[in-house]
């Protein structure tokens, strides 16, 4: 059976600041979404590549997939994404062919997850989780907070709880499903969610987390960008 990735890169990166969109970014010279179509395509599992594009970058980014070396094993589709991750996810799966069993769904802002992550999260969906997601322990406690006045940011929030950090992980991608469960959340959860697993919890499905790495981290704010290319640095020294 075949195994597939949706990358969503559809994103504008508001949080990175003024730019290219995102995943068009360049890290020591080589887009981010360059970097994590072979992160995933270094799987051997894999045997699918859908890039969900910014709704107007279809074309741009099919160039640059034909202008940089790639797997030949692997096939690349490009669709336009949405408004939404939620919406652009949707688009990817809707462009999987039949005889896919497993649906991994990627971050474009992942560009560094090592090879044996993804081959983790593949290996566990393949031994009958219907989703499951990496992920590592915090490193800070957490919080939960009565959100204060949009209009009055910095002013002090009253704590709520503070749940167990032990307890707690941060969740990464590639998050692996087995495609018809994620087809079905995708088809009836309509709230607003952060991942892909939540929807499949929703359904009443048990989700289950596998390790997590370092290097897995999303590319977010300015200060990511610096720590992504000392990581890329450092793996070429
Ligand atoms: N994404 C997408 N379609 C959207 C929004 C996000 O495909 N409409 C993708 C992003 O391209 C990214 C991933 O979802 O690869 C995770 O989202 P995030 O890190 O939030 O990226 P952006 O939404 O681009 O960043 P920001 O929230 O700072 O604008
Ligand atoms: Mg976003």
């Amino acid at each position: 059976s075949r195994t597939a990735v949706v990358i969503p890169a559809a994103g504008r990166g508001v949080r990175l600041g003024p730019g290219a969109p995102k995943a068009l970014r360049a890290l020591n010279g080589t887009p981010m979404l360059i970097h994590a179509v072979r992160a995933m395509a270094a799987s051997r599992a894999v045997s699918l590549v859908v890039v969900v594009a910014p709704p107007d970058g279809a074309a741009e980014v099919k160039s640059l997939l034909a202008d940089h070396a790639l797997p030949e094993r692997t096939d690349f589709v490009v669709v336009p994404g949405g408004e939404t991750r939620q919406e652009s996810v949707k688009l990817g799966l809707d462009a999987l062919p039949e005889g896919i069993r497993v649906v991994l769904v990627h971050d474009a802002a992942r560009p560094l997850v090592p090879v044996d992550t993804v081959d983790g999260v593949i290996e566990a969906v393949r031994e009958g989780a219907p989703a499951v997601v990496p992920a590592l322990p915090l490193a800070d406690t957490v919080k939960q907070v009565e959100p204060g006045d949009p209009k009055q940011p910095g002013a002090p929030e009253p704590v709520v709880a503070t749940p167990e950090r032990a307890r707690l992980r941060a969740v990464q991608t590639p998050q692996g499903f087995d495609r018809d469960t994620l087809v079905r959340a995708h088809a009836t959860v309509t709230d607003n969610v952060t991942d892909d697993a939540s929807m499949v919890e929703q359904l009443g499905l048990q989700v289950v987390v596998v390790p997590g790495h370092e290097e897995a981290f999303k590319v977010t704010r300015p200060l990511d960008l610096v720590l992504a290319e000392a990581v890329l640095a450092r793996r070429r020294a």
